[in-house]
């Protein structure tokens, strides 16, 4: 698919090599998708689109079914009904494992392999599942380093890090994997209040290079700011979506305009 420049484009230019990524972002949907565990229907009819190369951010109450939204994305559960189609192609129908391979994720928790350093942690992936030599993966591992700004960390243990440099690694991790959607849940939740926004930074960089971002957030700044979409989940259902300024403006419901009086 193809782009009409956009300012995201202009904005590449002045940006250091690390961090010009050629990505062939897809577009994600979500048709009717219901989800029960047991008898709690935690997904109740999720219609969701991400344009291809566009950030949505997902808010809404603990609960309200957004990590379980993310986790049917990159088909770590499967939906009972309705479809997830990335860039128009069925994770349930054709190819899941190849389109899987499409989809990164960031969680809250960073997860990282703590006998190893940050630049094998990095370059794992790209060895064992890309079948890269340990030069390319290590050389491809010191690219994504640098872009998030830890070059000069690749040597050291994860737990030598603060939180915020841990997440970027993880970032880096989901990056060095040519990812054309990527999945954040709750990404800087974990972290102390004085490195949330090195992380935003980052993550507001790379859906200005062109990534599809679909962001589970609390942080309405960033919703506000790095959306083209916001989307309010509330007991299963996106229950109302728009740009950014419209849904923190002018809520059409009830419950987003509860919601925002609790969180703003
Ligand atoms: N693996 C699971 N097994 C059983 N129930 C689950 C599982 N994962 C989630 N749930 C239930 O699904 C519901 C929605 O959970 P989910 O984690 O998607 O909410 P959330 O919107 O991400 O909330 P939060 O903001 O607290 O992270 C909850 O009732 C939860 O208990
Ligand atoms: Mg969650």
């Amino acid at each position: 698919m193809t782009r009409e420049p956009s300012s995201a484009d202009q904005l590449r230019i002045d940006r250091p090599a690390a961090d010009q990524r050629s990505v062939d972002p897809l577009s994600v949907e979500l048709r009717d998708v219901h989800l029960a565990f047991g008898r709690n229907r935690v997904l109740r009819g999720v219609d969701l689109e991400v344009p291809a190369g566009s950030t949505t951010c997902v808010i809404g109450p603990s609960g309200s079914g957004k990590s379980t939204l993310l986790r049917v994305v990159n088909r770590l559960l499967e939906p009972d009904r309705g479809d997830v189609l990335l860039g128009g192609r069925s994770v349930l129908r054709d190819d899941p494992d190849e389109l899987r391979r499409h989809v990164g994720m960031v969680f809250q928790h960073f997860n990282l392999f703590p006998h190893k350093t940050v630049a094998d942690n990095v370059a794992l992936g790209p060895r064992t599942l890309l079948g890269l030599s340990r030069d390319e993966a290590r050389s491809r591992a010191l690219t994504h380093l640098e872009s998030v700004g830890l070059a000069h960390k690749a040597d050291v243990r994860p737990s030598s890090l603060s939180g915020g440099q841990q997440q970027r690694v993880a970032i880096a991790r989901a990056l060095a994997m040519d990812p054309r959607i990527m999945l954040f849940d709750e990404a800087t939740s974990a972290l102390d209040p004085e490195l949330v926004k090195g992380v935003l930074a980052i993550m507001r960089d790379l859906g200005a290079s062109g990534l599809t971002m679909l962001v589970v957030t609390h942080e309405m700044g960033f919703a506000r700011e790095a959306a083209d979409q916001v989307a309010f989940m509330d007991q299963g259902v996106v229950a109302e979506h728009a740009a950014p300024d419209v849904l923190f403006e002018r809520p059409a419901s009830e419950r987003l305009r509860r919601f925002l009086s609790r969180v703003l």
